[in-house]
């Protein structure tokens, strides 16, 4: 074990703190977490956590999420700067307007959006539940946000449901096109191909199986094949190879990377626990509004 990692680990067990991690984070900031999971999974593990302090090694939406789930725990973010482009590309006014334009429908958005923007939606989801979350509603037309992919593929599995999509999406899943999965597919002809539903629907589409990025580690540990093309962020490969060692995984051509992912390192974890520094404040009166949808996000699926 590298000594920071000692010093990061002696640090969290000094301040009753627990150390979340997203399956992108960096390979060395996974080894010192407590969690390392999907976006429902950080959810549900803030919610339930005994610890008083939660450091949560991700973007900023989701130490909010933290946050509004655990109003009583301090979150940190190790890197105050790591943010979403694709939560910044709906805002509350713009979904007011939306609602607004579309009376009585029921929102849903998917758990990449701001603490304000949750705070005016009915319920949240994310990748893992997204479509139990819709049908959940018994809806024949919902609103979906921010992510037009998600949407669509949610969309492609409910076709008693309606789908409004929002026109965001993830840049780094949303710039892959199919021609470069069929390339790989080319030069591995026996892999299976796991996409994440952010990707653009004819990726999907050509997808073995669409999953979020906890299933896809469940998935590979399980099934039968030995080679996978990985249609996500290239820090999910780490987990990949742990959870189903001796099997081959490759990601795309140019490995997908998202800088804000990418962002905290474990002497920025360090940082934070030493320092208690870089506190996530929601405002209670938006926190409160929000914890509704997510709390409804967190029972589902
Ligand atoms: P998961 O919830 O599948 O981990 O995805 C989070 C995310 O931000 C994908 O880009």
């Amino acid at each position: 074990m590298s000594s920071l990692i000692t010093e990061v680990r002696r640090l969290a067990a000094e301040r009753n703190a627990v150390i979340f991690a997203h399956n992108y984070q960096r390979a060395e900031v996974q080894e010192a977490a407590d969690v390392v999971g999907d976006s429902l999974e950080l959810a549900r593990r803030a919610a339930g956590s005994d610890a008083g302090l939660i450091v949560l090694a991700g973007v900023r939406l989701m130490a909010e999420t933290a946050k509004i789930l655990a109003p009583g725990k301090r979150v940190l973010l190790p890197r105050a700067d790591a943010g979403c482009p694709m939560a910044d590309m709906i805002t509350a006014e713009q979904l007011a307007a939306w609602k607004a334009e579309h009376p009585g429908l029921p929102v849903v958005m998917y758990v990449n959006s701001s603490a304000e923007v949750k705070a005016l939606t009915d319920v949240c989801c994310t990748s893992a539940n997204a479509i139990q979350v819709v049908r959940s509603l018994g809806a024949r037309k919902v609103l979906f946000g921010p992510d037009r992919n998600l949407g669509h593929w949610i969309a492609s599995q409910l076709p008693e449901v309606e789908v409004v999509v929002w026109d965001g999406c993830c840049p780094i899943h949303d710039q892959v096109a199919l021609e470069a999965v069929e390339a790989q597919r080319a030069a591995h002809p026996a892999a299976k191909v796991l996409a994440h539903p952010e990707c653009r629907p004819e990726v999907s589409a050509a997808a073995d199986a669409v999953l979020s990025t906890s299933q896809m580690l469940r998935f590979a540990a399980a099934d039968d094949a030995e080679e996978y093309i990985v249609v996500t962020e290239s820090g999910l490969l780490t987990g990949l190879r742990k959870a189903a060692p001796g099997k081959r995984f490759h990601n795309v051509s140019p490995p997908m990377m998202c800088p804000n992912m990418k962002m905290t390192r474990l002497d920025h974890v360090r940082d934070v626990l030493r320092d208690l520094s870089n506190e996530v404040v929601v405002s209670p009166y938006i926190a409160a509004a929000a914890r509704g949808s997510l709390e409804r996000m967190t029972a589902i699926g």
